[in-house]
C-alpha cells in the first residue's frame, strides 16, 4: 500500500466548493486501485485566514505543506499575493506547468489544441523588485541564466516524457534584449540535448495572435514569468475557460497543485464552479507523484463523463451544479467495467 500524505488548501469563495468536489475523486481512485491511499491535511490560508488568524499564510500551513508529500490548493480571494507568490518562492516551485486541452462536450473556441504552457515561476516581474515616486514607479525585469536554462529543461523533459514533437520558447528578445536574450540563449542551448525534439522560438505578441489561429500548431510552449501568465489565460480561454485549466507549480522535490482560477466571487456560495480545473490538477499531482496509472484513472473518469454527456455547469453552457458534474465523473471512475480497471 502506498500512503501519501497530501496538504489540502480550500481557501476562499468558491476554493472550497471546488476542493469538496475534488477529494472524493481522489478518495475514489484510491478505491478502484486498491493499493493507494490518501490523508488529507487540510491547512488554512487565504482572506479568511487573515480575518480570523491575522495572517494569509499562517507559519503552520507553510511547515505542513512543506512535510507533506505535496500539496492540492484551490484558490484564494485578495491575498492571493500573499500566499501563493510566498509558497512559490518559499518552496523554490520554479515551474509554472499549464496544460490547455479540450475535452469532449466541452464549447471551445477552439477546434484542436492540447498544448502545456511551461512558465518560469520564480523571476521577471514578479521578484516584485522596484521603486514609486508619487508619479512614477520602475519594475525591474530580472531574468537568469540558471532560471532560465532550468526551465528550458523542465519543458524539454516534460515533451520527452510526454512524447510531445515541438517546444516553442516564447521572448521579446526584439525589444527586452537585455533581459531575453539571455533567456532565449539559455533555451537553444538546452535544445541542442535534445536533437529529438523540433525546437522554435516566437515573439510573445505573435505567439498570441497564432494561439488564437492555429492551436493546434503548439505542443509545448516555455516562456518568462509575465509572459506565461497572460498567454495561459489566453489558452485556458480556447479550451472552454478557467474552468477547465489546472496547473502545478513544480520544484525539485516539493509541488502544488491548483487551478488557473481565483476564488470567483461573483458565483461563490451558489454552488455552480466547475470543479474540473481542480479534479486535473489532482491528476497533475498523482503524475508527479508517479502515480501514473490513477493519474490516467481520473482522465479517463473526467472524458467518460463528459463523453456519457455529463451535466454542465453555467460556464460549460449548462445549469449543473458543482456536486452533479463532480458526481458524474466519480461514477465514471467508480463504475468502469472490470475488464478496464487492468490498464
Ligand atoms: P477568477 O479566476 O476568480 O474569476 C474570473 C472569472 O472566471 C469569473 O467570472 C469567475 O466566475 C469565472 N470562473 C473562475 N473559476 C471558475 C470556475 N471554476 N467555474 C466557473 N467559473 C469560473 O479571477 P478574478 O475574478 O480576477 O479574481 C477573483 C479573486 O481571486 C481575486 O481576489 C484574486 O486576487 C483571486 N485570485 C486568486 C488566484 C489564486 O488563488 N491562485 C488566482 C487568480 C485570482
Ligand atoms: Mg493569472
Amino acid at each position: 500500500m502506498r500512503r501519501y500524505r497530501i496538504a489540502v488548501i480550500p481557501g476562499d469563495g468558491i476554493g472550497p466548493e471546488v476542493m469538496s468536489a475534488t477529494l472524493p475523486i481522489l478518495e475514489a481512485v484510491s478505491e478502484t486501485r486498491g493499493d493507494l491511499e490518501f490523508e488529507f491535511i487540510t491547512l488554512r490560508a487565504g482572506d479568511g485566514a487573515k480575518e480570523e488568524l491575522g495572517e494569509a499564510l499562517p507559519k503552520e500551513t507553510v511547515r505542513e505543506v512543506e512535510r507533506c508529500d505535496a500539496c492540492l490548493f484551490a484558490a484564494v480571494g485578495r491575498s492571493a499575493s500573499e500566499v501563493i507568490l510566498p509558497l512559490r518562492q518559499r518552496l523554490d516551485l520554479y515551474a509554472n506547468v499549464r496544460p490547455a486541452k479540450i475535452y469532449p462536450n466541452i464549447p471551445a473556441l477552439a477546434g484542436k489544441a492540447d498544448l502545456v504552457m511551461v512558465r518560469e515561476n520564480t523571476e521577471d516581474l514578479y521578484r516584485r523588485v522596484g521603486f514609486r515616486g508619487e508619479d512614477w514607479g520602475v519594475a525591474l525585469r530580472i531574468i537568469t541564466r540558471r532560471a532560465s536554462e532550468r526551465i528550458a529543461r523542465y519543458a524539454f523533459e516534460l515533451a520527452r516524457r510526454e512524447g510531445r514533437r515541438r517546444v516553442t520558447s516564447v521572448h521579446k528578445a526584439n525589444v527586452l534584449d537585455h533581459t531575453d536574450e539571455i533567456f532565449l540563449e539559455a533555451c537553444r542551448r538546452v535544445a541542442g540535448d535534445y536533437p529529438e525534439i523540433e525546437y522554435e522560438e516566437m515573439i510573445v505578441d505573435t505567439c498570441a495572435m497564432r494561439l488564437v489561429m492555429t492551436p493546434e500548431h503548439f505542443d509545448v510552449l516555455v516562456t518568462t514569468n509575465m509572459f506565461g501568465d497572460i498567454l495561459s489565460d489566453l489558452a485556458a480561454g480556447l479550451v472552454g475557460g478557467l474552468g477547465m485549466a489546472p496547473s502545478g507549480n513544480i520544484g525539485e522535490s516539493r509541488a502544488i497543485f491548483e487551478p488557473v482560477h481565483g476564488s470567483a466571487p461573483d458565483i461563490a456560495g451558489r454552488g455552480i464552479a466547475n470543479p474540473i480545473a481542480t479534479i486535473l490538477s489532482a491528476k497533475m499531482m498523482l503524475e508527479w507523484l508517479g502515480e501514473a496509472d490513477a493519474a490516467r484513472d481520473i482522465e479517463r473518469g473526467v472524458v467518460e463523463a463528459l463523453e456519457r454527456g455529463a451535466p454542465l455547469t453555467p460556464d460549460l453552457g449548462g445549469s449543473a451544479k458543482t456536486w452533479e458534474l463532480a458526481e458524474a465523473i466519480r461514477g465514471a471512475i467508480l463504475n468502469k467495467p472490470l475488464a478496464q480497471k487492468e490498464f
